[in-house]
């Protein structure tokens, strides 16, 4: 949850799958209240098996409901209501069966029934076994939900319960109501456009080979998913990267840095917000050969010699250009990340730099979370904790809307 952004009470639909993950769910009950959320559970059939109805009554303070056709519980509150009722529903744990459920559209149960009768936001949390994660069938499900709109939250990666290691737990109780908070922000960038420029460029040296900034573009898509989220108009300059293009999202697909830049700057002129969130690659060979560089046209043993050439700094040019526009840049450094980052800031001239310490493992290249310290010009450092990136991703449009509302 964002520290700057209040938390909006909402009313939540949470639906407990059939997965050993559910005993965290009374947990997560407790925060939402805590956090002034109103809460309904409903559990699947073999959600009952994992988490008991009056654990979850007693601390949400409301009615659980299991059964479709149930009179009683149908009589209390139809599952149509139940449905209206809901500003968020959330599935923890998500189960892969849920998730290929959802995506065929099956309204055999009253979970499945509710996830289609509803209008509001869906947020799955899956949790399962690693190989059941990884399976074709559930990737394809889960890419399709993502198309639809659908949000998810993790899997993470760790031990898992079944005596695997890899990517299917279930978030913690924690990181699930931080999104929450999130998703239900409302819309509050309505009429903004705002830029992000995502991923590694690739550089071409001939017609195979190519040098690559490393970068999985999360962190940009993140940030490009959120604004769309509270409503702005966004555009997602990216290098190649296999991510989906996040819900709303006009996506324009880039490979160097020069058509980076030519994309970007034509972008600028209408956005209000530019997030530069793209591992740009500094130099470019001068000469790309357009045929393949073949060893039998060298000396035995002998390397092609490659001349770099500088190329255009991106955040450099718009931020020179930006007027009342509000820019961001990135920062990834190994060593004396703030000192670095204040000389960054200088030299780029943006309105904040996020800085990333590259050196950390459980933080920015290919995880799901990132560690980042915000550097802003007048000298002031704000150190985050160690975040989901959708989280960063929150916080940096929360202080982009301070930079909007307040002088510079
Ligand atoms: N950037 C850019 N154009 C470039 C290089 C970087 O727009 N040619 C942007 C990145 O998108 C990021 C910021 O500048 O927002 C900082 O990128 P980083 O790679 O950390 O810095 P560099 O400028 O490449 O500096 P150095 O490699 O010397 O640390």
């Amino acid at each position: 949850m964002s520290a700057s952004a209040p938390v909006q009470p909402g009313n939540l639909l949470l639906a407990v799958a059939g997965g050993i993950a559910a005993y965290k769910i009374p947990e997560l009950v407790r925060q939402l209240r805590r956090a002034g959320h109103a809460v309904r559970c409903v559990l699947t059939e073999a959600g009952g098996e994992f988490v008991s109805p009056l654990v979850l009554q007693t601390l949400s303070g409301a009615p659980v409901r299991s059964s479709l056709f149930d009179s009683g519980e149908e009589g209390e509150i139809s599952h149509i209501e139940l449905a209206d009722w809901a500003d968020l529903v959330v599935v923890a744990p998500a189960t892969a069966n849920r998730i290929a459920k959802l995506a065929q559209g099956l309204a055999d149960d009253l979970v499945g029934t509710l996830l289609l009768a509803t209008r509001a936001p869906v947020l799955l949390v899956p949790a399962m076994n690693v190989n059941m994660w990884s399976h074709p069938a559930t990737r394809a499900n889960a890419g399709l939900l993502r198309e639809r709109g659908v949000h998810f939250e993790g899997p993470e990666s760790g031990e898992l319960a079944c005596g695997w290691e890899g990517e299917g737990r279930m978030a913690e109780p924690g990181t699930i109501a931080g999104r929450v908070a999130i998703l239900l922000g409302g819309e509050t960038w309505k009429g903004v456009r705002v830029l992000v420029s995502a991923g590694g460029t690739r550089e071409p040296i001939d017609a195979v080979r190519s040098i690559a900034n490393r970068s999985s573009g999360k962190m940009g898509f993140a940030v490009a998913e959120e604004a769309a989220r509270r409503g702005a108009e966004v555009v997602l300059v990216a290098g190649p990267c296999a991510l989906p293009t996040p819900p709303g999202v006009r996506r324009l697909d880039v490979e160097t840095a020069l058509e980076m830049a030519a994309a970007v700057e034509h972008e600028f002129e209408t956005c209000q917000v530019a997030v530069m969130a793209a591992a740009v690659a500094d130099f470019r060979p001068a000469n790309a050969s357009l045929a393949k560089i073949k060893k039998e046209d060298l000396a035995p043993g002998a390397a092609p010699r490659i001349d770099l050439v500088q190329n255009p700094d991106i955040l450099a040019g718009i931020s020179a250009t930006r007027g009342e526009r509000v820019v961001v840049g990135f920062a990834a450094e190994s060593h004396d990340l703030v000192e670095a980052a204040r000389r960054k800031l200088a030299r780029k001239g943006c309105d904040l730099l996020v800085a990333n310490d590259i050196s950390r493992v459980d933080a920015g290249f290919d995880t799901d979370s990132n560690a980042v310290t915000f550097v802003s010009p007048g000298g002031e450092v704000d150190e985050l904790p160690l975040l989901p990136k959708v989280e960063v991703a929150a916080r940096i449009l929360d202080r982009v809307e301070k930079l909007r509302e307040g002088p510079r």
